[in-house]
């Protein structure tokens, strides 16, 4: 009987620290190296705009830094570092704003302390997604299996939100910004991003990384990108439309229902219920 019970002692202890490991590792995996207490986290589920927001930043960094080199899709990821693509960050490269901007599409992560969270109407954010993996050849159904698929569809929307937004940590810092505020005021939507983050920009500023950041620009920046010669389908374009409402063009009744019923909590909060 005493054998058992040590026995049973050791395989309860080492599941114990399986599990904490799994834990743990869940959180270190998207992770960059060595992380700091004042790095800023650019979180999004993906096609909320996430691009757009490293282009304004990144503009309004370099600009503030007097560093004259010219964002580009090229060299964004040296600027603001993608964690899904790069671990070793190093210190941070820019005088301004003095620390490390980062990118990510994590889950809610304890390790990190600062962030700028991005959320899109999830009806758009759910086209974009489906015309994005169909055209890189990574998801070969229908936007109705996109939207019902656990992995992509809008359970993992919600479960991003819920885990930043309602189950997050009060130690946290975050900042929600709209995509939909960004593109009908991006002047406003930035000006107080930066204030909450204690920085007053000028106007100059601001207007020029507005103004370099464009739609119109990054789809020019788009074409001589190239996608870094990756193969894509014929007709992929990373920026599609950029614009908000036209899921109703491809969502059948069906599916907007389905969309609607899931996330029904977070649509009302955000305002988005319609
Ligand atoms: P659409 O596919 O609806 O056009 P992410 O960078 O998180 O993957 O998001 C991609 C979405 O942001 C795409 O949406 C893309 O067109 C849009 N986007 C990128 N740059 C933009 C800009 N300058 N203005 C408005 N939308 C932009």
């Amino acid at each position: 009987m005493k054998k058992f019970s040590v026995l049973f002692d050791g395989v309860v202890s080492t599941t114990k620290e399986a599990v904490k490991k799994i834990a743990h590792n869940k959180h270190t995996l998207s992770l960059v190296d060595q992380p700091r207490h004042d790095d800023l986290y650019i979180v999004s589920f993906p096609k909320s705009g996430a691009t757009w927001m490293d282009f304004l930043m990144a503009n309004i960094h370099t600009t503030m830094s007097g560093d004259k080199r010219s964002i580009n899709f090229f060299n964004i990821h040296t600027i603001i570092p993608d964690v899904h693509y790069c671990r070793q960050v190093g210190v941070a490269n820019l005088a301004f704003p003095g620390f490390r901007v980062i990118k990510s599409h994590a889950e809610f992560n304890r390790y990190y302390k600062n962030v700028v969270y991005l959320i899109r109407d999830p009806r758009d954010a759910m086209v974009s997604y489906y015309k994005f993996l169909v055209g890189l050849g990574q998801f070969s159904g229908t936007v109705s299996d996109l939207i019902r698929s656990p992995r992509y569809g809008i359970d993992a929307w919600v479960n991003h939100v819920d885990s930043w937004y309602f189950k997050s940590e009060a130690s946290l810092r975050i900042t929600i910004v709209r995509y939909e505020d960004l593109k009908n005021d991006s002047y406003s939507a930035l000006k107080h991003l930066y204030n909450t983050l204690g920085f007053e920009i000028s106007d100059e500023v601001l207007n020029l990384a507005i103004q370099k950041s464009s739609f119109d620009n990054m789809k020019i920046l788009e074409k001589a990108w190239n996608y870094g010669g990756r193969p894509v389908a014929e007709n992929f374009k990373f920026m599609q439309k950029g614009v908000s409402g036209s899921w109703n063009e491809i969502l059948s009744e069906n599916d907007h229902a389905y969309i609607c019923k899931a996330s029904e909590k977070i649509l009302l909060e955000f305002g988005y219920a319609k």
